[in-house]
């Protein structure tokens, strides 16, 4: 039997780049490889990368550094040498560089160019050495999707690519390049297409969907991919405050499928540092956009991203942001100390809160918000929440699915409930999850 070339994927980051590595996946499955657990074995190692703060690109330029000496000690002589690929944001950010500083890697490819990838490495193997990076005019996310290998019960749809927004911390505008948005027949299409092969939720990503600049704008976007037959649940991610509008904020009682979760960073609490982010909103209109979301989805989940240690906060902005933070009660907080990025326009102001200043308001915020979110999860007791059933738990010993508000729930049941709509009854509320007793199914 001939043996299939092994391929090793790691992914760092956000949705959008676990969104390119499947698609990396399945364009090289399709070429015959098939997926790996162990990078020192494989044929193709991607590391699909992320920089939007310092310490993942830290934690990607070590990981690069302890595989490539692992591949190299690991088989030698038992077979040529794996491909090494860098994909992702730190790819774009230092294109042809990466290959001067790691004589190892050989093909740097950013996230424009993720539809050559088969291609590339075909060239690579034949002995060159290749960085593809840069704006394209027709980008990857705007080639057709292959038919993958397995869907799973939750899927992505890409619906628009980069930003726009020049926060002023914020690296994704230089990296991710100018936000365009995908045409509302291919989004649908795709997303028809992976229901048809099992999908039953779909989540519609971008830096900013709501500023989907597509035929019609987001609202209808969302009401033509609701009406998918079939498709149980719709969510999407991420929202920006300034575009979260009225006409979106309906949907959520419009379309039945279209679950109460939102996820739209605040970032900080203050006014005075939310101006020198550059994020165009104040405290105040935070608060009526989770209002007015709220008007709609009176029990709806919120999710959010917040950066502590911006420069120049005070102690008083610090305290903003705690205060905003037990307003709105938030089910899901992101949080991170600010890390200065290079070539941002916050880089002209002093990164000036010492570092145990950031961390011991990192460690102050994340206590207060697993509190709320414990004391949350608790007053879910008793209830009986519908839930999709998405696989095994994380420890194996479980099934897994979510509630609409997008809450863990773990609970005794079979594997065929896969894909299925459940009731549980809600018997223990943690820290990060829930866990139930299977009622009935739902659907
Ligand atoms: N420093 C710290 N956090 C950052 N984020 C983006 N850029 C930075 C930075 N320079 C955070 C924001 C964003 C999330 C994806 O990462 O909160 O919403
Ligand atoms: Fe970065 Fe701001 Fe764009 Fe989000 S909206 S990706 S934080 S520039």
């Amino acid at each position: 039997m001939i043996e299939r070339p092994r391929m090793h994927i790691k992914t760092f980051g956000c949705q959008m780049n676990r969104y390119d590595s499947d698609r990396m996946l399945e364009m090289m499955v399709a070429r015959g490889y098939e997926l790996s657990d162990d990078p020192n074995t494989a044929d193709l190692v991607i590391v699909n990368t992320c920089s939007v703060r310092e310490k993942p690109e830290r934690k990607v330029q070590s990981f690069v550094s302890r595989i490539v000496s692992g591949s190299r000690h690991g088989e030698k002589g038992s077979r040529s040498k794996p491909v090494f690929v860098i994909a992702g944001c730190v790819a774009e950010q230092h294109g042809g560089e990466f290959l001067d500083m790691q004589p190892d890697v050989d093909l740097v490819i950013g996230p424009d160019h993720l539809h050559e990838l088969p291609d590339l490495v075909e060239r690579v193997k034949k002995g060159e050495r290749i960085s593809a990076v840069g704006e394209e005019t027709v980008p990857s996310f705007l080639q057709a999707r292959p038919s993958g290998p397995g869907v799973r019960v939750s899927e992505a749809v890409t619906i628009a690519k980069g930003c726009d927004n020049y926060c002023s911390y914020c690296i994704v505008p230089y990296v991710r390049g100018r936000e365009r948005s995908r045409p509302a027949v291919q989004i649908v299409d795709e997303a028809s297409g992976l229901v048809a092969l099992g999908a039953r939720e779909i989540v519609l990503i971008g830096q900013n969907v709501n500023s989907y600049s597509g035929e019609g704008g987001f609202p209808l976007l969302l009401e033509r991919v609701s009406r998918i037959p079939g498709l149980s649940r719709l969510r999407f991610t991420t929202s920006h405050p300034k575009d979260f509008s009225r006409s979106l904020a309906r949907q959520f009682k419009e379309l039945d499928n279209l679950c109460e979760w939102l996820h739209m960073p605040f970032q900080s609490g203050s006014d005075r540092v939310l101006e020198n982010m550059n994020r165009g909103y104040t405290r105040a209109q935070y608060l009526e956009k989770v209002a007015m979301y709220r008007e709609y989805a009176p029990n709806g989940a919120i999710g959010a991203d917040c950066i502590v240690g911006f420069p120049g906060e005070t102690h008083k902005d610090f305290e903003d942001t705690m205060k905003l933070v037990e307003e709105v009660c938030f089910d899901q907080l992101f949080s991170f100390k600010y890390s200065p990025r290079p070539g941002t326009s916050a880089l002209c102001l002093a990164d000036d809160v010492p570092m145990d200043v950031k961390t011991g308001r990192l460690k102050e915020l994340q206590e207060l918000h697993t509190a709320m979110t414990r004391r949350k999860n608790l007053e879910l007791v008793g209830t009986r929440q519908q839930v999709l059933v998405e696989g095994p738990s994380s420890r194996g010993d479980q099934m897994s699915g979510r509630t609409r508000s997008n809450k863990v729930v773990n609970f005794c049941g079979k594997e065929s409930l896969v894909g299925s709509l459940v009731l549980v009854h809600i018997e223990e509320g943690l820290a990060n999850s829930l866990r139930g007793r299977i009622e009935e199914s739902a659907a």
